[in-house]
Parts: structure tokens; sequence; C-alpha cells
């Protein structure tokens, strides 16, 4: 088994029983077979956690099971949409999760049916976009974060009278804004404490690595740009590329109001969140000082409490 083609899998290896799954043998590097597709892993074992803390199955396989999960988890979203915000929101984050685990390009499509049918629900009841974003939840993952940018993305693209096709757009651009932050270990990102200025620097990378990534998708082109811009600022002060407001897509100047409105509002290693109203206090401030585009920022917080004005 070549090295290049295997995934990692999680924990539970119940869940692939109709795989072969591997483990790699620490003296030769190479991956052996831990148990043929078909076969139970006794519970014993993993009840005595006798199971190796890390096991793989081939790429192809993972493809396979990445998308008969996610035509579950679809299915599942849209019988409870309606009426577990919570329950539904844990399934989009681990769709995102799930995604994640493959080359990205293999599975923008099922994103896109995954956001299609929360789409179709909230043009037609709004309240439901809303519900999930207000469900909070002390995760740090960026899973987490994605999903509810993807939720207030949606509410601002609504609010600002786009139509559907649009809204799919916005979805995944706020589902995908931050996918770069998988070349970026966990110990920096989720470090409890103020990061140097080398581990900074890394941080600040993860936009062009997010645009890298996404290139080799199908995905649109503003998704792919919302990735690179969005912690760019209209006075030139963000980054990567200090880009001012002229140079900004638009979608990724919503993007930036909204990525910080999340980010202060949830929950980070390094710090509890603030209400909803002191984040948009303290994103004003910005806006004032000609970092954050104005008339957007209005339409985000009219967008929050669906306000028509
Ligand atoms: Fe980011």
């Amino acid at each position: 088994m070549d090295k290049d083609r295997v995934v990692e899998i999680g924990t539970d290896v119940r869940k692939y029983k109709n795989y072969n799954v591997y483990y790699q043998d620490p003296i030769s590097g190479r991956f052996i077979l831990y148990k043929p597709k078909g076969a139970d892993v006794d519970e014993i074992r993993i009840d005595q956690e006798k199971v190796p803390k890390k096991l793989y199955v081939s790429l192809n396989d993972q493809l396979d099971f990445v998308s008969s999960r996610h035509e579950e988890y679809n299915r599942r979203l849209k019988s409870i949409l309606k009426t577990s915000p919570r329950e539904s929101k844990e399934v989009l984050t681990q769709v995102l999760d799930l995604g994640l685990t493959v080359p990205l390009g293999e599975v923008v499509h099922h994103m896109r049916d995954t956001i299609d049918i929360v789409v179709k629900e909230f043009l037609e009841d709004e309240d439901i976009v809303r519900k999930m974003a207000e469900v909070t939840v002390k995760d740090l993952s960026t899973s987490v974060h994605s999903v509810n940018v993807m939720l207030y993305c949606l509410g601002y693209a609504r609010q600002s009278g786009h139509g559907y096709d649009d809204l799919k757009s916005f979805g995944l651009m706020g589902l995908f804004h931050d996918v770069g932050k998988l070349n970026i270990p966990d110990r920096i990102l989720k470090a409890p404490r103020r990061l140097s200025m080398e581990e900074f620097d890394l941080i600040k990378a993860h936009p062009n690595h997010g645009y890298n990534i996404l290139v080799q998708t199908k995905v649109e082109k503003r998704v792919r740009i919302g990735a690179l811009q969005h912690h760019e600022r209209c006075d030139g002060s963000g980054y990567p590329k200090n880009l001012k407001a002229e140079e900004l897509l638009p979608e990724s100047k919503a993007l930036a109001i909204i990525d910080v409105f999340e980010a202060l509002t949830n929950w980070r290693s390094y710090k509890d969140p603030v209400n909803s109203v002191t984040a948009l206090d303290i994103i004003k401030e910005d806006v004032e000082k000609g970092k954050l585009d104005k008339r957007m920022f209005a339409v985000f917080a009219n967008s929050l409490v669906g306000s028509k004005a």
C-alpha cells in the first residue's frame, strides 16, 4: 500500500466494517492489513483500547465511505432541518469534517447538495438558519466556525436580496473560507496563549493555502477568492496582500465582517465569547476606522435580527 494512497481514519473503526483497514509498521513504515473488508473488530479489543492509535484505509475506499456517509447525512439533514436546529448544526459540522478527509475536489458536489438542502428550506423559512446560528457549542474547531460563518453568509446574502444561486455560492464561501487551516498544525491553531511572530506568520498563510486548495476543485471563482481575501481590510491593513477596498470582491468584504463577528461571538482557546451587541459595537469601531465596509456592516447587522430595513 502506497503512503500517498492511504488516508488516516478516526478512532471509530466500527464504521469501517466494509473496508480493508491498515496500520503502519513503526519499523519498516509499511502499511500492513489490520482487518480485512467485512470483518468486525472485536468489541473487547475496542473496549480495552487494543486497537492501534492510527488506522488507515485506501484513498479510494475513503472516497466511497465519504460518499455513502454524505448521502446519509444529507437525508438526515432533510428530515430534521425544520425541527432540530442543534442537531442540524451538528450534522453540518460532521459533513464538513468528513469532506475534509479527502481531496476537496472530490466532495465539492456533495457539499453543494448539503448547501442546497439548507438554502431550499431557508428560502421557505428564514428562521431555520437563524435558529441554527443561535445554537452555541463550546467547540474550537475550524469546522464549527465555518458552519457558523456559512449560516451568517446565507442570512447576509438573503438580506442583500440575493436569490437561490447566489445563496448557494455564499454558503460554500462560508463553509470553505478557512479551508487553508488544514495546512496549519493544531498546536498553533488552538494555542491558548499569545502566538510568536513566527507562529502568526504561519497562520497568516492560510488564505493562500485555502486558495491553492480550492483552485484544484471545480468551485466557483468567488468562493476561491473569498478564501484568499477574507482577512484583507478596506484600508489595506489586512493580509496576505494588503489589498484595498476597490481591489476586493464585494463578497470578500462581507465575509471579512462575518468572520470577525463569528470569532467574537464564539469561544476561542484564548477567550470567552461576547454577546452579539458587543460584537457589533467592536466591529463598528473597525468600520469607522475604514477597515470594514459600512454598508455591508449595516446589511449584516440587519440580517441578524431579520429586519428588512
Ligand atoms: Fe481565516
